[in-house]
């Protein structure tokens, strides 16, 4: 936390990358350009999170989603979409205890990723509960239609506003047609805070996340919108987060009755 806050700081000191420097030389993506994009072939191991498909999809991560060590994670997730070293630390370290591997010598597939309520949560935004979608390693062209689709901003980009809004709706949705539906409070949290990358490492651009949810591809060109050059810290992050967790409102009350309306 400590690091993370002091990394947050030089941030706000230290001016930004430019535009078309923020993946550094040497690294997939310099310059804006990214290996070639290759979908998924039949056997290659797939996850409920389009950004570490993306990266397979690129070959940045092993193609076939396979025998990944944690580190390779930290080092590419750091080069490819400029989040700070300690975030970088803490979220494959927080997968490597989910999965009760060891950090520094085991590898993992994607898909073990998607151990339910581990990581892997119901109410998503761009897959189906996995009651309904056993696979959680592609995207649901049902509901990222509707979050492409959703967008208010200029451009119909995604703004707070809308994130909260569509996740109020998924989460209803879900409860009441998900016979098996759970989503504690950790899991609401995880759930914001990894939607809100849309907002921050994507800036909510509508032209940029068409590729990236419908095929799990980096566009042409594209470079993180955080420019900082310690990249995304928890501590910056959270102030996405925390209110487009706290704009959520549900359609329901949670015994599943309509609430009560006023008449006119
Ligand atoms: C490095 C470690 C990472 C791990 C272990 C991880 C894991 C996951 C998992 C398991 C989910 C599914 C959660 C759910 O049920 O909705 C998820 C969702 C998501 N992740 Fe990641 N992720 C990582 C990094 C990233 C990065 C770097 C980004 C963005 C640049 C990102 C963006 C997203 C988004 C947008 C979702 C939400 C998809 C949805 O709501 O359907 N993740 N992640
Ligand atoms: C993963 O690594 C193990 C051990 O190093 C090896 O036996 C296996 O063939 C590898 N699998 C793939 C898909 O590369
Ligand atoms: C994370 O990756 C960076 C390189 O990007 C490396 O310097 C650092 O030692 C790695 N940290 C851990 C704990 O693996
Ligand atoms: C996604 O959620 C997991 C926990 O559910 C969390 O460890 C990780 O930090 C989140 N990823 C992002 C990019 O917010
Ligand atoms: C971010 O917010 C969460 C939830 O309130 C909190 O547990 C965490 O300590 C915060 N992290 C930072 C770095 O501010």
């Amino acid at each position: 936390m400590l690091w993370d806050t002091s990394l947050a700081v030089i941030n706000l000191l230290a001016p930004n990358r430019p535009a078309n420097r923020v993946v550094p030389a040497g690294h997939p993506g310099f310059n804006g350009e990214w290996p070639e994009y290759v979908p998924p072939k039949e056997g290659d191991s797939r996850c409920s999170c389009p950004a570490l498909n993306a990266m397979a999809n690129h070959g940045i991560l092993p193609h076939s989603g396979r025998n990944i060590t944690f580190k390779e994670l930290n080092a590419t997730i750091r080069t490819t979409y400029n989040f700070s070293p300690s975030f970088c630390y803490f979220v494959p370290n927080y997968a490597a205890q989910m999965l009760s591997r060891d950090y520094s010598t085991d590898t993992f597939d994607l898909s073990d990723l998607d151990v339910h309520n581990g990581i892997e949560h119901d109410a998503s935004l761009t897959r189906e509960d996995v009651a309904f979608q056993p696979d959680q390693g592609k995207p649901s062209p049902r509901l990222v239609k509707e979050l492409l689709e959703c967008g208010t901003g200029p451009n119909g980009d995604l703004t707070p506003a809308d994130l909260s809004r569509i996740s109020g709706k998924r989460r209803t949705e879900s409860r009441v047609g998900n016979g098996q539906f759970s989503l504690s409070t950790f899991h609401k949290l995880f759930g914001s805070s990894n939607s809100s990358t849309l907002l921050t490492i994507f800036g909510g651009r509508k032209d940029d996340l068409i590729p990236f949810l419908t095929e799990e591809r980096i566009p042409d060109g594209w470079q993180s919108r955080i420019r900082h050059p310690f990249g995304l810290t928890l501590t910056e992050f959270n102030s996405t987060v925390l209110p487009v967790e706290f704009g959520i409102k549900e359609e329901l009350p949670w015994n599943g009755k309509p609430k009560k309306t006023k008449s006119a």
